[in-house]
C-alpha cells in the first residue's frame, strides 16, 4: 500500500468527518434519509464513498478513523481511494497516513483463503508545507512497524533465535548504513553471559546476541536499545498454565521492536548513532533446563538466585544490558521487553510502562511518546519495593517475595545490572500489554502490534532536534 500526494481521480472516497460537519456534508442534505449520527462508519457503496467519524481532532482519533475506513473497504475491488480531510497540521497528516498504512495490515501467511489485496494506493490532496516528506517518513515508519508485526506473528517453530539473527543480518546486508554482528553460544560463554545461557539451556535452539549499529557522520549522541527476544516462553520448569502460555510467541516483541527502531531510524536518516542489542533465547523445558534454586553468576559478577524460571526475561536482559554498557558505552540505554504480566494488570493492555532512575529522562520520553500515537505511563521505583528482591543466598532473587508491584520489582531487578555511570542514562520500557493484541483496537488488528517502535522513533527525533 502506498500513499500519494495527488489530485488524480480515484475509485473510492474516504471522508473523515467531524460530528458537526454532518449537516454540511453533501450526502446528508436530506438528513432523514441517512440515519447517521456521525459515529463510526457509513459506507455508501452506490456513491463509492465511505464516511468515518472522528471523535475529536487529535492524533489517535484521526488515525483510528482512517484505519477503520481502510479496513472496511479492503475487500472491495478497487485499486485506489482518496482520503478527504482538511489537514490543519503535520500531526493530523501523520495520523491519517499511519492510520491507513498500519490499519491496512493483516497477517494471512497461514490462511488458505487470503483476502485479495486490490487496493494499491491512497491519494491525499493537501497544501500543508512539507507534505511530501511527511508522507515519505510515515511510509518508512509504518513499514518498520509492519515488519515488527510480521516477526511477532511468526510461529515459534520457525521464529527461533537463529531466525532472528538471519533477519538482522539480512537487514544489514540490504542496507548501506547498518552493520550487524552475531554472538553464538561459544562467544556468550566467553563473555560470561551465564544468566542468558541458563535460560537457553533446555532449548534445541542456540541462543544469539545480535548487535546492529548505525553510525551516521556527525552524530553527537549514541543511543542503545536492548530488546528481550524470548522466541517462546513456556515458563521453563516453572511451567506456565496453558491459557497463559498461549501468545508467548510474542515474548520476542522487545527484540523485534529494537530491530524495527534501528531499521526506521537508519532509513529516516536520523542524525544519531544508534545501536540495537537483541538477547534471543527460547525458554523451553527438558532435562537440561535451568531450575528454581539454581544460582547464576551474571556477566557483571552479580549472583542471582533463581526462584522462578518464568522470570526469564530479566535474566536475558541482565546480561544483554551488561554487554551493551561495556561494549557500546552509550549516552542513553533503553530496554524494551514484554517483561511482566503485572504490568498489564497495572496499566492495562493498551499501555506500556516507563521505569528508570532519572525522572527528567522518563518525562522527556513520555512527552515524545505521547506524540507518537502510543500510550505510556511512568511507574516510580522506591527503596521499599527493592527489599522484595533480596535473596538469602545470592545478591538478588529473580522473583519478588510479594504479589504486588511486579512490574516495578522486575525493573528494580534490572537496575542491579546498570552500572553507576549509567543509572541516569537508562530507561526500562515494559511493553507486555500492547505488544500483542488479543482483540483488535485502534489501528491494530489482532496479533503483534509493533509496540515501542513509534514511541522510540519519536524520542530519537526529539533528541535529534535538541
Ligand atoms: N513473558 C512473561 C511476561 C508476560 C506476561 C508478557 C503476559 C506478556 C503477557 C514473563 O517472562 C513472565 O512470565 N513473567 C512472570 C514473572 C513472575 C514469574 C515473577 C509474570 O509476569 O508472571
Ligand atoms: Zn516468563
Ligand atoms: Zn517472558
Amino acid at each position: 500500500m502506498k500513499i500519494e500526494l495527488s489530485k488524480a481521480k480515484s475509485d473510492y472516497e474516504i471522508i473523515l468527518l467531524e460530528k458537526d460537519e454532518i449537516k454540511t456534508a453533501a450526502d446528508f442534505k436530506d438528513f432523514d434519509f441517512y440515519d447517521y449520527k456521525g459515529e463510526g462508519l457509513l459506507n455508501l457503496s452506490e456513491k463509492r464513498r465511505i464516511y468515518s467519524a472522528i471523535k475529536k481532532r487529535d492524533f489517535n482519533a484521526i488515525a483510528n478513523a482512517a484505519a477503520a475506513a481502510i479496513r472496511a473497504i479492503s475487500k472491495l475491488k478497487i485499486k485506489s481511494a482518496r482520503l478527504c480531510f482538511d489537514f490543519k497540521s503535520e500531526c493530523e497528516l501523520k495520523a491519517a497516513a499511519q492510520g491507513i498504512l498500519l490499519g491496512a495490515y493483516s497477517y494471512e501467511k497461514y490462511k488458505s483463503d487470503k483476502k485479495p489485496k486490490n487496493l494499491e494506493k491512497v491519494l491525499i490532496d493537501t497544501n500543508l508545507k512539507g507534505a511530501e516528506q511527511i508522507l515519505a517518513n510515515c511510509e518508512i515508519l509504518s513499514e518498520s512497524v509492519n515488519f515488527v508485526r510480521d516477526i511477532v506473528n511468526e510461529i515459534p517453530a520457525i521464529y527461533t533465535p537463529e531466525r532472528m539473527a538471519k533477519d538482522a543480518l539480512d537487514l544489514a546486508k540490504n542496507s548501506k548504513v547498518l552493520k550487524c554482528e552475531v554472538l553464538g553460544e561459544s562467544e556468550l560463554k566467553k563473555e560470561k553471559m551465564n544468566a542468558m545461557l541458563a535460560v537457553a539451556n533446555a532449548s534445541p535452539h542456540e541462543p544469539k546476541l545480535i548487535h546492529l549499529s548505525y553510525k551516521p557522520k556527525g552524530a553527537k549522541l549514541k543511543v542503545c536499545f536492548v530488546g528481550k527476544g524470548v522466541t517462546y516462553d513456556t515458563g521453563g520448569l516453572s511451567l506456565k498454565p496453558s491459557d497463559y502460555m498461549l501468545s508467548m510467541k510474542a515474548d520476542k516483541s522487545g527484540a523485534a521492536a529494537a530491530l524495527g527502531i534501528i531499521k526506521a531510524a537508519s532509513e529516516l536518516g536520523i542524525a544519531l548513532e544508534i545501536h540495537s542489542v537483541l538477547g534471543c533465547v527460547e525458554n523451553a523445558i527438558g532435562s537440561k533446563a535451568y531450575k528454581p534454586d539454581d544460582v547464576l553468576i551474571a556477566k557483571n559478577g552479580v549472583s542471582i538466585e533463581v526462584r522462578n524460571t518464568d522470570a526469564e526475561g530479566r535474566l536475558v536482559l541482565a546480561d544483554s544490558l551488561a554487554w551493551a554498557q561495556e561494549n557500546i558505552k552509550p549516552d542513553f540505554i533503553i530496554d524494551l521487553a514484554t517483561l511482566t504480566g503485572a504490568c498489564v494488570v497495572g496499566v492495562g493492555e493498551y499501555t506500556s510502562a516507563i521505569m528508570g532512575n532519572n525522572y527528567e529522562l522518563q518525562s522527556d520520553f513520555y512527552k515524545a511518546a505521547k506524540t507518537s500515537g502510543e500510550f505510556f505511563s511512568i511507574l516510580e521505583f522506591n527503596e521499599h519495593l527493592a527489599e522484595h528482591i533480596k535473596s538469602d543466598i545470592a545478591d538478588v532473587s529473580n522473583a519478588a517475595n510479594t504479589r504486588y508491584g511486579g512490574a516495578l520489582t522486575a525493573g528494580l531487578f534490572l537496575d542491579k545490572f546498570i552500572k553507576d555511570e549509567y543509572k541516569d542514562k537508562w530507561l526500562h520500557l515494559d511493553i507486555a500489554g500492547p505488544a500483542f493484541v488479543s482483540k483488535a483496537w485502534g489501528l491494530n488488528p489482532a496479533g503483534g502490534s509493533g509496540a515501542g517502535v513509534r514511541a522510540c522513533v519519536a524520542f530519537l527525533e526529539s533528541l535529534g532536534s535538541k
